[in-house]
C-alpha cells in the first residue's frame, strides 16, 4: 500500500509523459483515454476548470468577431435553458414560436414584406447559414432550366476572394466552381464590373460580403444589384444574390439605415448572419432568412413533429441547443432596436476613435478605419528592418491582448496587415489601455538591433518564403 506522499511521487514522474492529469489525491488521470474510475464532481470539475485558465482572456481577444460578454441575466437564462434541444418543436413549443419570432424580428430588420411569415431558420452560425443560403441557390439554378440532378453542367458561384472558407467549403462540397474576383491593390471589395463578366447560365449566384473579415468593409451590393438587373434583363438569367451578412447584418440596419444592401433590392433573395457576432449572443447561433417562400426550393424542407403536427425544418444540423435562440429573443426584448443602435454606435465610436490615433503613428497606414463595421486594420508604411506585425502581435499579447496579423489574399497577399475587431464590451479605457500598450512595444521593437525571425521571414526574397496562412482561416 502506497503512502500518500508516495502515490504523489509516482504521479509526479507519470505527468512527465504528459500522457497524465493528476487529481486531488495526486493519482494519474489519463488524458487521452477515459478513466477507468470515477470521480467526485467537484474535482473534475476543478480539472477542467484549472485547464482552461490557459486559454486567453476572451475579453482581451480582439481577433475574434464572436461576442464575448453577455449580461448576467442573459447567462442565467443560457444556464437554466441549456437542457432545450431546438429540433424537438412538439416538447419544446415555445422555443420553436420564439425562434419564429427571431426570425420575423430578423427579416423585418433587412427590410422583408413578409407579415409575421417570413421564411427561414436558426442555424449554428453563419457557416450553416450560407451553407444554406448557397444550397437553394444551387437547387434554384437546377429548378430554373429544368436539369436533372445529374446534369453535366458545372455550376459556378462568384464571390470575391475576401470571402471566408465557408464559402470554399460550401463549393467543395457540392461539386460548385467558385469564380473569385481577385482584390487589387487599394480596391479590397468586390469589383461590381468584374464579377458581372464573370456570370453565365451555369452561374447559381453571386454572394457580397457585408462585413469582409479580412477588413470590415461592406461589398457595394446596391451596385451589384443594378449591375445584375442589367445582366439578367439582357440574358434572362435571373442570377440571384446571397448576401453574406455574418456581421453586418446586425450592424447596418441599426446605424447605416440609409444603406441599401437588403432584401429592399430586387435580386437580394436571401441573407444570413451571426447571431453570435454582433447579434450579440455568446456561440453559436447564426440565422438564415429568404426573402420569399418562393426562393426556397421545396426539396430542402424536412417536417418534424410539433404539437400533434408537423411543422417545416431547414437546418441541416438536427439537435441543437436552444438556449442561444432564446438568448437572442433575450437580447431583441432587453435592447430593442434602440439599444442596439446604442450598443453598435459606441463600438463604432471606440473603433473609429482607437483607427484614428493608430493612423497618428508614423509607422502605419490605415487599410480601414472601421466605418463600416466597427473592425479596421492597418499595415507598415514601410517595411522595417528589424520587425514586423507579426511581432507587434506577438508583444500584445503579454498583456493579454489577441491583434492578429495576416496577409491578405491572393493578388494582394505581400500586404501584411493587423486587425482589430471592436465589441461592445471594449470601453474607451481599455482602448486606450491598449494604445499605451502598443506605445511601449513599439518603442522596444524600435530599439532592436537584430532582425527577429519574421523580419528574417520578411526580407526574403519573395520565392524563397515561407507559405503564412491568410485570415480567411481565423474566423
Ligand atoms: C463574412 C463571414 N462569413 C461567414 C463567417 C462564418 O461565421 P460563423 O463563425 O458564424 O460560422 C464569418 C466568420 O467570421 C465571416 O466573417
Amino acid at each position: 500500500m502506497l503512502h500518500k506522499k508516495d502515490k504523489k511521487s509516482t504521479a509526479q514522474n507519470t505527468i512527465k509523459s504528459s500522457k497524465f492529469l493528476i487529481d486531488e489525491d495526486g493519482q494519474g488521470v489519463p488524458k487521452y483515454k477515459i478513466p477507468e474510475k470515477s470521480m467526485p464532481a467537484k474535482s473534475a470539475y476543478q480539472i477542467v476548470h484549472d485547464e482552461c485558465m490557459l486559454d486567453g482572456n476572451a475579453r482581451l481577444n480582439l481577433a475574434t468577431f464572436v461576442t464575448t460578454w453577455m449580461e448576467p441575466e442573459a447567462k442565467q437564462l443560457m444556464m437554466e435553458t441549456m437542457d432545450k434541444n431546438m429540433i424537438d418543436k412538439s416538447e419544446y413549443p415555445q422555443t420553436a414560436e420564439i425562434e419564429k419570432r427571431c426570425v420575423n424580428i430578423i427579416a423585418d430588420l433587412w427590410s422583408s414584406h413578409s407579415d409575421n411569415d417570413s421564411i427561414g431558420c436558426s442555424t449554428v452560425g453563419s457557416s450553416e447559414a450560407c451553407m444554406l443560403g448557397g444550397m437553394a441557390m444551387k437547387w434554384k439554378w437546377r429548378e430554373r432550366d429544368n436539369l436533372p440532378t445529374n446534369t453535366s453542367r458545372i455550376p459556378n458561384l462568384i464571390i470575391s476572394s475576401g470571402f471566408q472558407v465557408v464559402w470554399e467549403k460550401f463549393c467543395k462540397y457540392w461539386d460548385i466552381e467558385m469564380r473569385e474576383v481577385p482584390m487589387e491593390d487599394g480596391k479590397y471589395t468586390l469589383d461590381v464590373e468584374a464579377a458581372i463578366e464573370m456570370c453565365d447560365e451555369n452561374t447559381i449566384g453571386i454572394v457580397p460580403i457585408m462585413g469582409i473579415t479580412y477588413t470590415g468593409e461592406y461589398d457595394n451590393v446596391k451596385l451589384l444589384n443594378d449591375k445584375l438587373e442589367e445582366y439578367n434583363s439582357r440574358t434572362e438569367h435571373n442570377i440571384p444574390i446571397h448576401v453574406d451578412a455574418a456581421s453586418g447584418g446586425f450592424v447596418t440596419p441599426f446605424i447605416q439605415p440609409e444603406l441599401e444592401w437588403d432584401f429592399k433590392l430586387k435580386w437580394v433573395h436571401s441573407i444570413s448572419a451571426s447571431g453570435h457576432k454582433y447579434g450579440l449572443v455568446y456561440p453559436g447561433v447564426g440565422w438564415v432568412v429568404w426573402k420569399e417562400e418562393d426562393y426556397l426550393p421545396k426539396d430542402l424542407i424536412f417536417s418534424v413533429d410539433y404539437l400533434g403536427g408537423e411543422m417545416p425544418t431547414m437546418a441541416i444540423n438536427f439537435s441543437r441547443p436552444g438556449n442561444q435562440v432564446l438568448a437572442q429573443y433575450y437580447q431583441f426584448l432587453r435592447l430593442g432596436f434602440d439599444g442596439y443602435k446604442k450598443v453598435q454606435q459606441r463600438s463604432q465610436d471606440v473603433a473609429m476613435y482607437l483607427s484614428s490615433k493608430i493612423s497618428e503613428m508614423d509607422l502605419f497606414t490605415l487599410v480601414t478605419d472601421g466605418s463600416d463595421i466597427p473592425v479596421f486594420c492597418w499595415t507598415m508604411k514601410e517595411m522595417q528592418d528589424n520587425w514586423t506585425l507579426y511581432d507587434l502581435a506577438d508583444r500584445l499579447l503579454i498583456n493579454g491582448w489577441q491583434v492578429p496579423a495576416y496577409t491578405m489574399p491572393e493578388n494582394v497577399q505581400d500586404m501584411v496587415v493587423q486587425r482589430i475587431v471592436v465589441k461592445h464590451e471594449m470601453s474607451f479605457d481599455m482602448a486606450d489601455m491598449l494604445l499605451n500598450n502598443i506605445g511601449e512595444h513599439l518603442k522596444y521593437l524600435q530599439a532592436l538591433t537584430a532582425p527577429t525571425p519574421s523580419a528574417i521571414e520578411a526580407h526574403k526574397p519573395k520565392t524563397d518564403k515561407t507559405a503564412v496562412q491568410a485570415c480567411r482561416f481565423h474566423h
